[in-house]
């Protein structure tokens, strides 16, 4: 039987999504489910100074209008173990506790009525004023009040050697400041929560990325056990980490369900996913580049300006991906906070690491300019042998290779370097290149597996699946683990009763629950040639001989011609067999674990109207083994599409007047079209990575968003001559530096 890992199987639930069978959080039909709309606050500052509810009480179908007047206070006990989503400093924001106003579009109240249409025109008769404070509406106001983060091993500063006088030691410099911009997820499915009570016990449909955390979030908030408090997630449409907190919208559903004694459906619209479920934090940064003639890097100094709420203080690993990419014995990394008048950003697919190597990325391509040199051969002559922070050798890095199989892949040799040198009719076209790089991370997770009595197989954690494709990955490896067709394979996840799983993020849900799947499948392979052993009626009955498994038989490994089939062993048992295994990674560890890639852009520039037409994208990237090779290329498309939408799109815009979101829709907040989107060739480098786990599989969710949007920068400067520092890369900014 050949194996199941590595073999590119449709996504197992493919067909129930594109059937519409796939239920996503809002779509359960809950018998005598009534509807929540919440008001959004329109300041940013201040406080609520009244509130008029009476209008919209009054209003047909209306059941209960909450506010922070008369919402029931709930205990919200402190939980213990803080949440690994969560920002480790601050207080999280609590819906309907106070009159004060932290955000532009916080909950300001909620309106419950029988249907969604009268909960909308209620809500719509909700009379708020404010009492405006003054805030921290802009970027360069808030600057004043930057500091380093309290605590964060990421983003504490760092140093090594001596970067300013190294720096001021180099021959050639590169000195510039970049921006990425606050971008919101905009997953199409918007945020939705239905709260069912029944007496003291409660379930939540929610959109999770960590049904558990939801779980604990929802118990703690009533002071009830977590056992009775269920939460399901089972599919999702889209989460991009905007999921893997547990947002106040859960709160309110919750809230509501009690206060009402009915089930209650709170689904976002697409304005309120502008208000509190994340986004991806504005920020500043400083990079300076000093090299010797050869193109050798002695100093690099990245400082970071990120914002963060007044009340949390969210940091990410926007500068770890600077202390290892690159050779560099003086360095510096400064990180800070700049609390602002917005809800807590949080994690959006790449966090930081996008942000960072933007940065990082486009200084390296002016460097090589300034050189002279070619941008490969600039990356390749500062590779670090080992990595330069932790001093720990490499797992498998594979930098060099992705940008040789990547040049090689994309014709980059037809490049000529001079700025704006290749044409195509009128068109200028610019190649250009950038590196990728994320942390191969692997947490605590924990998998029951059945052998069941009709001869199936079931997997089951608590672990989800947002889209990448963890139900078909664990299918193929319980498949291999126990020996049965991976059609035999049946995988539950996201329900919060079921075995405890970290959630779906940093791209480490497969390396973290594979090895508990796996070694769980192996526990049944073992179960079943003792159970045939020991079976009377079978014909393996009492063979002292070794016994495997495969294509759905108990064998004798040296006869496999002498064989019983699973399901007719099984048949005969009155009850399934089980194990259930809890993984974590072990110890300290003895490598530097990351994933590598390299980009190769080419695009179009209309020099008349500076309008950008990405052409080509050409990505190879090393994440260790590749477990399905077609919800890999989905994976890996999708970063790539994220990219582009970062380079060139996405950006939410501000009102410095009052601190407004100005584009909270998706007719103004650009996301790429398929129009937009060129030919995406992604491809994956044959490695396995053994010192990940079992299964050499390295995450490749985030890897391939990162380095995107410089690559596209850098080709954009080949083809133009401008650099545009600050994302996205729009032609009025390109119109703007050509007069
Ligand atoms: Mo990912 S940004 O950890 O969902």
């Amino acid at each position: 039987m050949s194996p199941a890992v590595g073999k590119p199987i449709a996504r197992i639930e493919g067909r129930a999504k594109v059937m519409g069978r796939a239920r996503f959080a809002a779509e359960y039909p809950i018998r005598g489910v009534v509807h929540a709309v919440p008001v959004l606050s329109t300041v940013s500052s201040g406080r609520i100074s009244a509130i008029d509810t009476a209008e919209a009480q009054a209003s047909p179908g209306v059941l209960k209008v909450l506010t922070h007047l008369n919402a029931p206070k709930l205990p919200y006990l402190q939980r213990k173990d803080k949440p690994v989503t969560d920002p480790s400093v601050g207080e999280p924001f609590r819906p309907l506790r106070s009159d004060m106003i932290f955000f532009d579009r916080q909950y300001v109240a909620l309106v419950v009525a029988t249907t969604l249409e009268q909960a909308e025109a209620a809500a719509a008769k909700v009379r708020v004023s404010y009492q405006r404070a003054r805030g921290s509406l802009t970027f360069d106001s808030a600057l004043p009040g930057a500091h380093q983060p309290t605590e964060g091993k990421a983003s504490a500063p760092y140093r090594r050697g001596v970067p300013e006088a190294a720096y001021a030691a180099s021959t050639v410099m590169v000195d510039q400041r970049y921006v990425v911009p606050t971008e919101h997820h905009n997953p199409l499915e918007t945020h939705a929560t239905i709260a069912v009570w029944n007496g003291n016990k409660l379930t939540l449909y929610d959109k999770s990325q960590w049904v558990q955390n939801v779980q604990r979030h929802a118990a703690l908030m009533f002071g009830i056990p977590y056992a009775n408090v269920r939460v399901l997630s089972p599919f999702m449409g889209g989460g991009f980490g905007s999921a893997l907190r547990a947002w106040p919208h859960i709160d309110l559903a919750a809230l509501a369900a009690k206060v009402v004694g009915k089930p209650v459906k709170l689904s976002l619209s697409r304005e309120a996913m502008y208000g509190t479920v994340g986004f991806r934090p504005e920020t500043r940064m400083r990079v300076r580049l000093g090299a010797d003639r050869s193109g050798k890097i002695g100093a690099v100094m990245h400082e970071a300006w990120a914002q963060t709420s007044t009340y949390e203080e969210f940091t990410e690993n926007t500068l770890g991906a600077t202390r290892l990419m690159y050779d560099v014995p003086n360095l510096s990394t400064t990180y800070r906070v700049v609390p602002m008048n917005v809800s807590t950003p949080t994690y959006m697919r790449g966090p930081g690491e996008v942000t960072g190597m933007f940065a990082l990325e486009t200084a390296m391509d002016e460097l090589a300019v300034k050189l002279n040199m070619d941008p490969v051969q600039l990356r390749l002559i500062n590779e670090p042998s080992i990595d330069p922070e932790s001093k720990l050798p490499w797992s498998v890095r594979s930098y060099i290779q992705a940008m040789r199989v990547g040049a090689e892949r994309f014709g980059w040799s037809r490049r000529t370097p001079a700025v704006g040198s290749m044409r195509d009719g009128g068109l200028r076209i610019g190649l250009g290149m950038a590196g990728g790089t994320y942390p191969g991370n692997r947490n605590p997770a924990s998998a029951r597996v059945l052998v069941n009595i009709d001869g199936t197989v079931t997997v089951q954690s608590a672990g989800t699946d947002i889209g990448p494709g963890t139900y078909t990955s664990m299918a193929q490896v319980a498949a291999d683990a126990v020996g049965v067709d991976v059609g035999q394979v049946k995988v539950e996840l996201a329900d919060s009763k079921l075995p405890y799983s970290f959630p779906q993020g940093g791209s480490a849900l497969f390396a973290s629950l594979s090895p508990a799947v796996q070694e769980a499948g192996r526990q049944l392979r073992r179960q079943l040639a003792e159970l045939a052993v020991a079976d009377r009626q079978s014909p393996l009955f009492g063979l002292p001989a070794a016994l495997g498994t495969g294509d759905g038989q108990v064998f004798v490994t040296a006869d496999p011609a002498r064989a019983e089939s699973i399901r007719v062993l099984l048949g005969r048992s009155l009850q399934p067999l089980e194990a259930r295994v809890t993984s974590s990674p072990s110890g300290k560890p003895t490598h530097s674990i990351h994933s590598f890639g390299a980009h190769f852009v080419e695009l179009s520039v209309d020099p008349d109207v500076y309008e950008i037409r990405v052409r080509r994208i050409v990505s190879t990237f090393g994440v260790g083994r590749v477990i399905n090779p077609r919800t890999a290329h989905s994976q890996a498309v999708g970063g790539m599409i994220g990219g582009v939408g970062m380079a060139l799109l996405e950006h939410t815009d501000t009102d410095p007047r009052n601190g407004r979101r100005m584009n909270a829709n998706l007719a103004e907040y650009l996301i790429p079209v398929h129009a937009d989107i060129p030919v995406l060739e992604p491809a994956y480098l044959d490695e396995v990575d053994p010192f990940i786990g079992p299964l050499g599989a390295k995450g490749l969710g985030e890897l391939p968003i990162v380095g995107v949007a410089a690559a596209i920068s850098n080709a954009v400067y080949h083809a133009t001559g401008t650099r545009i520092r600050e994302l996205p890369i729009t032609l009025d900014k390109l119109l703007q530096e050509h007069g």
